[in-house]
């Protein structure tokens, strides 16, 4: 598709001195507002010193297209999945070239539609038993509601009955400092690497081995039963390469690991970024209600249900444009490649952002208004592909994608069918953006009203009116 290109007022070399201080102090404090400045400022290419790196951030749809898919072998992991590469090990989110090929074809065995679909049951039930632990009416943070519900989906559907309630606690408690660790310390800011015995490093090791003894005590469990199931775990064991290998403990360590800490965080946020809007929007939430009702008519939602539930996926869709968990994804050049008219040379850090391409008025007229018809497949259709990429693209997109999708579809219309979630006065999404798009003070609090004691109150208000 043919698409407009721009240049911005300055060129596309950011101003202030050639160490680029000020940009790496901005984007340590405000980095969605420094990279909507430099892009308003710079055009589609923006050259960003770094002190000792420099980056190349590129918005137009076709240059995303061509980092992550053209040039995809041209590039490696940028220096942030280094780091990340000595807590989580080698699993599919940091390793590299001929392992992570192997490990993605295992892997995949586990994301077929088929298998997908077999999830459905899991998911459903879990948020049936979580929302049943809700106290209506009490104000709570939506987004520690939500990674727990997803925390404790993604546990299940990876470990089904292997894993106890005891071992959730074990897993939350070490994603939440893992979290804290990689998102919010100064360690991750200054890359310190993790054998430095520093306070948050010693809480994460600790943890980590908690949550290692749950892995390998599951695995070992399974291997001497034998028994296959219907879970991710299962799929990874039996997964058998062209050779005939399968994947060793500590590979499985690592993809389940990885498979917790990219699964859980990135669906909560979508989820929460949903219900919030619906808590702006009270008119698309009434249809949402509605069609969950009418699709479900108060039974759990089934994998059959998720294309019957359009508005609710569209819905998931927007809020991941307008607020995508994934705000920016990084490449290092490890050869030089031609992108956004330019040679680029080895060792710069090349990146793409959800945040600032989704909000392109070019493709997306009034960027800032919520409006999931936008993802209407005639109007959908009417955009370049790499216009809308919350899960990436290319040999390394997202595989949990279709999995991400279907799990938020059904726990998205299973809550509304349930709950009324009213934002409590004055509460606004701010973010404190690190790998994913993080609230800032533990985000916005909501009440969980049951729909009938939400309807008895409007009509309350309707009558004294
Ligand atoms: C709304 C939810 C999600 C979003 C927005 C999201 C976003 C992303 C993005 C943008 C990438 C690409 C990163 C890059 O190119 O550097 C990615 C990769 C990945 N995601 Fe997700 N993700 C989500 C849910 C999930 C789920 C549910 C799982 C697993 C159950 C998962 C597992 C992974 C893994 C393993 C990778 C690395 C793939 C590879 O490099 O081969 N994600 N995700």
């Amino acid at each position: 598709m043919a698409t407009e290109r721009r240049s911005g007022p300055l060129g596309s070399r950011t101003p202030g001195s050639a160490l680029g201080v000020r940009n790496v102090l901005a984007m340590l404090r405000t980095p969605l507002e420094h990279l909507q400045r430099v892009s308003e400022a710079h055009g589609d290419v923006i050259d960003m010193p770094m002190l000792s790196q420099r980056w190349l951030i590129l918005t137009h749809p076709d240059d995303v297209e061509a980092l992550l898919v053209t040039h995809h072998a041209s590039l490696v992991r940028d220096e942030f999945a280094v780091y990340l590469r000595q807590v989580l090990g080698e699993g599919l989110l940091t390793s590299e070239g001929e392992l992570w090929k192997r490990q993605r074809r295992l892997s995949a065995t586990a994301f077929t539609p088929k298998r997908i679909k077999g999830y459905a049951p899991a998911m459903s039930a879990v948020t049936d038993r979580g929302l049943a632990r809700i106290e209506a009416g009490r104000p709570v943070r939506l987004h520690e509601v939500m990674a727990r519900l997803t925390m404790e989906v993604v546990a299940e559907v990876l470990f089904g009955a292997g894993i106890t309630e005891a071992d959730v606690q074990t897993v939350s408690r070490a994603m939440t400092l893992l979290n804290h660790l990689l998102a919010n310390s100064p360690e991750a800011a200054l890359r310190i690497p993790t054998w430095a015995p520093t306070p948050n490093h010693r809480a994460a090791a600790r943890a980590l081995a908690n949550v290692d003894a749950v892995i390998h005590r599951i695995i070992d469990a399974r291997r001497r039963s034998g028994e296959t199931r219907d879970d991710l775990l299962s799929a990874l064991l039996s997964a058998v390469d062209d050779d005939g290998s399968r994947m060793s403990d500590q590979q499985l360590r690592d993809e389940t690991l990885t498979l917790f800490l990219a699964g859980h965080e990135t669906t909560s946020l979508a989820l929460t970024h949903a219900l919030y809007l619906l808590g702006r929007h009270p008119d698309v939430l009434g249809r949402v209600m509605a069609e969950a009702d009418d699709v479900l008519g108060g039974r759990l939602p089934t994998a059959d249900d998720v294309p019957r539930l359009a508005l609710t996926e569209r819905v998931i869709k927007e809020a991941m444009r307008l607020y995508p968990p994934a705000w920016v994804v990084g490449r290092e050049v490890a050869t030089p490649i031609e992108i956004g008219g330019r040679t680029v040379p080895v060792g710069t850090q090349a990146l793409v952002s959800q945040w600032l391409t989704h909000r392109d008025p070019r493709w997306w007229p009034r960027p800032e208004a919520f409006d999931p018809d936008r993802f209407l497949p005639d109007v959908a259709r009417s955009r370049p592909r790499f216009a809308y990429f919350p899960f990436g693209g290319g040999p390394r997109v997202c595989i949990g994608s279709h999995f991400a999708m279907m799990e938020a579809v059904l726990m998205l219309s299973l809550i509304v069918s349930r709950f009324e979630v009213e934002l409590l006065p004055h509460e606004t999404l701010r973010f404190q953006p690190s790998i994913t798009l993080q609230p800032k003070d533990g985000g916005v609090r909501v009440r969980f009203l049951p729909r009938a004691s939400a309807r008895a109150r409007d009509e309350a208000a309707a009558s004294s009116a």
